[in-house]
């Protein structure tokens, strides 16, 4: 309101992710009328920028949405002009204080609330709370600050940095992001699930046969090479990503749409996993591959990474929930970076139809005539269900069809940004979307064990070339539980 003003400082502001993501979310939502009347955006780090140099910079990263191209270049120039720069270092007291000098000239009487967005590697974290709470808290409204992963590299050093967080700040005041949560098709699987009748009662061992969290981009880490070779693909994707989808998927009714309500069912079942053991991990790398004159790098072919590095751009995992809803079904993780598509979905796979009538008309193979649900979080957003259907005309021959909500036909607009909606709510104070520390604990949890293990033993990854559908350990690993990754009737996994 007219008497509050709200600062955004984004701590990095010169980084990739800034750029990339944080400035052109907030312009959306300023273009879109949702960040409050006096709002502000600093940008903090280490290079030495003007005010003009910022705006310079971030102005190439802005964009309208397709369909509200109307006033875009006056609202850019508008947000740009709330946009300022403070240099400085992320250690320095000092230098924070000078920062909170400008936002307080900003502020004037009216109340502040400030939101803190660190957009820098891990290891600034502790120094860059340690700072921004001592110097640059609001005097008389709420400061929160964003963080995302990496939280650490496993269960101890996660331990640590919470540690650490929360001598500066209270757990209420810290926002860690998964921005997985942030997709419409992530947030849209609660709705399905428990709004409409069809779907809930089958969501159980009694009528899944195994579920799939599959994750693929077609691009390797190129330029990333320093950051991924520290924590590889099952902390980059797996312990975090997947893991809050499956979460979501497979947690108990909550009591109420209430944030705490939510996470203590995400923890609850969290807690109910058994840790990922060796024998249901698949590791692998890509390498390099020329085709058709172009040449795509292997993982160790960026100079940042050591030759002999095993660290996994590829893995692929069973995990199992031990409780009464999922005794016995293997929830099936796959991540990898260079393969032949860029992917994220959720499968599940139903169980075959009891003394099914039509049973000759499927062969031998009856895998094939099981109904599978498929939400496609990206690209191409849909959610669609696999059904088998008489195809017309004399005769009985049966096909599989799919019911199909394929988003962009059914909804024209554009679908917002993850981190649209994570700052939004960032700056509405709603948690839902942010995970708990308890959470974060029961993730390292199931991870760190296996993840020392392979560290330990040096398990080498299974090579795969850059752009293929990786390693075939994956299909080993799924074989074992009776599982076929993706479509049951065709082969696009
Ligand atoms: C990040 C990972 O969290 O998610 C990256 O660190 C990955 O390695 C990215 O590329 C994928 O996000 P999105 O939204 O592009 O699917």
């Amino acid at each position: 309101n007219a008497e509050s003003t709200l600062i955004i400082t984004v701590v990095g502001a010169s980084g990739d992710l800034a750029k990339k993501k944080i400035f052109p979310a907030l312009f959306a939502l300023y273009y879109e009328d949702f960040l409050p009347e006096n709002f502000t955006v600093f940008g903090y780090a280490r290079t030495k920028l003007t005010d003009d140099e910022l705006r310079n910079m971030i102005c190439g990263t802005l964009t309208c949405r397709i369909d509200k191209r109307e006033n875009c270049e006056e609202k850019m120039d508008q947000f740009l002009k709330r946009c300022f720069y403070h240099s400085g270092q992320y250690n320095s007291e000092e230098h924070f204080a000078e920062l909170d000098e400008k936002l307080k000239e900003k502020e004037g009487e009216k109340l502040s609330c400030r939101l803190f967005y660190l957009s820098i590697p891990p290891d600034k974290f502790v120094d860059v709370v340690r700072c921004a709470s001592l110097k640059a808290s609001s005097g008389n409204g709420w400061t929160r600050v964003i963080v995302e992963k990496p939280f650490g590299r496993d269960s101890e050093s996660s331990g640590e940095l919470t540690k650490c967080l929360k001598q500066y700040l209270n757990e209420d005041q810290i926002f860690r992001i998964d921005h997985y949560l942030g997709k419409e098709l992530v947030e849209n699987l609660s709705v399905l699930r428990f709004s409409n009748l069809v779907f809930e009662p089958l969501w159980s061992s009694n009528y899944i046969r195994n579920v799939q969290f599959i994750f693929s981009e077609d691009f390797g880490t190129e330029g990333r090479g320093g950051y991924f070779d520290k924590y590889g693909i099952i902390r980059d994707i797996m312990q975090n990503h997947l893991l809050q989808m499956l979460a979501l998927f497979a947690m108990e009714t909550p009591v109420s749409l209430d944030a705490e309500d939510i996470r203590n069912e995400k923890v609850k079942v969290l807690r109910s996993m058994k840790p990922l053991q060796l024998e249901d991990v698949v590791v692998g790398q890509y390498k390099g591959q020329s085709t058709g004159g172009k040449t795509c790098p292997g993982y160790t072919d960026d100079p940042t990474i050591p030759n002999d590095s095993l660290t996994p751009t590829f893995a692929a995992a069973a995990l199992f929930i031990n409780n009464a809803r999922w005794d016995g079904v293997p929830f099936l993780m796959k991540a990898g970076k260079a393969l032949h598509t860029r992917r994220a979905e959720i499968r599940v796979q139903f169980r075959h139809v009891p003394g099914n009538l039509y049973k000759r008309n499927f062969g031998t193979d009856l895998d094939k005539a099981t109904n599978e649900l498929v939400l496609r979080v990206q690209p191409d957003e849909a959610i669609y269900l696999r059904i088998n259907n008489k195809v017309p005309g004399l005769g009985m021959r049966l096909d599989r069809s799919d019911l199909n909500l394929l988003f962009r036909s059914r909804y024209p607009k554009e679908i917002p940004d993850a981190y649209e909606r994570i700052l939004l709510d960032a700056i509405e104070g709603e948690r839902r979307l942010f995970i708990r520390s308890d959470e974060l604990d029961a993730a390292w949890a199931l991870f760190t064990p296996v993840l020392k293990e392979l560290e330990e033993k040096r398990i080498a990854p299974e090579l795969y070339l850059y752009g293929s559908r990786g390693p075939v350990g994956a299909h080993y690993l799924a074989a074992k539980y009776n599982v076929r990754w993706g479509d049951l009737s065709g082969d696009d996994s």
